[in-house]
């Protein structure tokens, strides 16, 4: 653990107010809140964004960039998209002076107190390369053998008729986000599916699927691809499966569905 190093004086800061300052090479959220300051990361776990400049109610911070919200005292992560804690460091008043003393680690770990306890561990993160990552969508290239393969409950779940777009839906929701265990059609991160006549197989069909994703580095990017991939994949009447990453409009939390909203037990 560091020294604590000045950064502000007492009264710099309007309060309740924010400012961004830099301890250690580290740059730090300082919130004045009630005559007492906080520091954590001004960096949002969900994807970087910049918290000292999100809208502050009480001791909660929203990041700017998805509304991710964030307990200033302890780091706390409180709503999606963002499921990990950000650091939060000590702080101490002397002389006038506000003094920041940088933790190695987060005061809070894990996900938002309100979040499922009791859940596996995601596989291990990998980077999604999304070549095609704004609006129009192109073809999704991520090699398919790359992403890991999770459970899916068996196709049968899902009632064998014919192919239409809604059948495609339920099949999707069989796939679920690794990190939030909240099915992808749910979650909202589906845009489209489109159905077209196959060519090469008659009575079959070529299926595209306009998905999105929390952020453009979802870790469980991959994964979720070829999991729908293989679960819309299963239908007898579907000759191939394309998945397209659309990131225009970006992803926001009020496209979840209620019942997404209940499992989540955030909102
Ligand atoms: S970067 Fe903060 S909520 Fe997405």
């Amino acid at each position: 653990m560091g020294d604590f190093v000045r950064v502000a004086g007492v009264g710099d800061i309007p309060d309740p107010g924010a400012r961004v300052v830099e301890v250690d090479d580290e740059v730090i959220a300082l919130f004045h809140v009630e005559g007492a300051y906080y520091a954590i990361d001004d960096v949002c776990t969900h994807d970087g964004g910049p918290l000292a400049s999100g809208e502050l109610v009480g001791h909660k911070v929203a990041c700017p960039r998805h509304g991710a919200r964030f307990d200033i005292r302890t780091g706390a992560a409180l709503s999606m998209p963002a499921v990990r804690a950000t650091r939060a460091h000590d702080v101490r008043i002397e002389g006038g002076e506000v003094w920041v003393r940088l933790r190695t680690g987060p005061m809070v770990e894990g996900p938002p107190s309100a979040m499922p306890t009791a859940r596996p561990v995601a596989a291990a993160p990998q980077p999604l390369p999304i070549t095609a990552a704004t609006g129009g969508g192109g073809a999704e290239k991520t090699p398919s053998g790359t992403a890991p393969a999770s459970p899916l409950p068996s196709p049968a779940a899902v009632d064998a008729g014919p192919l239409c777009e809604d059948r495609v839906r339920e099949m999707l929701r069989l796939v679920k986000d690794p990190e939030l265990f909240v099915n992808i059609v749910d979650l909202g991160l589906i845009y489209g599916v489109t159905l077209t006549p196959s060519t090469d197989s008659p009575g079959r069909h070529h299926v595209a699927i306009d998905m999105t994703m929390t952020s453009p580095a979802c870790p469980a990017g991959p994964q979720m691809i070829g999991d729908a991939k293989r679960a819309v994949g299963s239908h007898p009447e579907v000759a191939a499966v394309e998945v397209r990453i659309v990131m225009d409009p970006p992803w926001t939390p009020d496209r979840r569905t209620d019942d997404a909203r209940d499992q989540l037990g955030i909102f």
